[in-house]
C-alpha cells in the first residue's frame, strides 16, 4: 500500500485502469501517429488518433515508460476524443499534470503526452492535408 501512496488517486486510477491502451490496424485510414520519447529517461509513448469529419473520433496509445507517463497518455486520449484538432492542440500538459497531481519530478511525464497528442494531430494533418483546416501556425 505505501507504494500505491506515492501516486494521486487519480494517477492510480488512470494507472491501475488506462483508458484506451493499444493502437490501430495497420493501414487502418485518417491516422495519425506520433512517437515521442524523452533521452533522459527513455521513455517513450506512441499516441494515434483517428480524425473523421473534423473531430477526433478515437485515439490510443502505448507507453513504455512510467506510470506517469502511462496516467498522462491515459488521461490525455480521454481528454481528445470528441474534440476537434485545433481544441485538441490546446491541451496543455498543466492540464494533465494538475488533473492527475503530478510531483514535480514527473512533469516532463505529461509534456510527453502533451507532445504525442500535437505531433499525432500534425502527422495526421501531412497526411491528409486540407481535410481539416489547418488553423495552427507553424512554430
Ligand atoms: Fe523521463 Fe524526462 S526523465 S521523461
Ligand atoms: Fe519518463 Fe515519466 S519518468 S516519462
Amino acid at each position: 500500500a505505501g507504494a500505491v501512496r506515492r501516486y494521486s488517486e487519480n494517477v492510480h486510477e488512470h494507472f491501475q485502469h488506462p483508458r484506451n491502451v493499444g493502437s490501430f490496424k495497420k493501414g487502418e485510414e485518417h491516422v495519425g501517429t506520433a512517437i515521442v520519447g524523452k533521452a533522459a529517461c527513455g521513455d517513450v509513448i506512441k499516441l494515434q488518433v483517428k480524425i473523421e469529419e473534423g473531430v477526433i473520433k478515437d485515439a490510443k496509445f502505448k507507453t513504455f515508460g512510467c506510470g506517469s507517463a502511462i496516467a498522462s497518455s491515459s488521461y490525455a486520449t480521454e481528454l481528445i476524443k470528441g474534440k476537434t484538432p485545433e481544441e485538441a492542440m490546446q491541451l496543455k500538459n498543466t492540464d494533465i499534470a494538475d488533473y492527475l497531481k503530478l510531483p514535480p519530478v514527473k512533469i516532463h511525464c505529461s509534456l510527453l503526452a502533451e507532445d504525442a497528442v500535437r505531433h499525432a494531430i500534425e502527422d495526421y494533418q501531412k497526411k491528409y492535408p486540407g481535410v481539416t483546416e489547418a488553423t495552427i501556425a507553424a512554430d
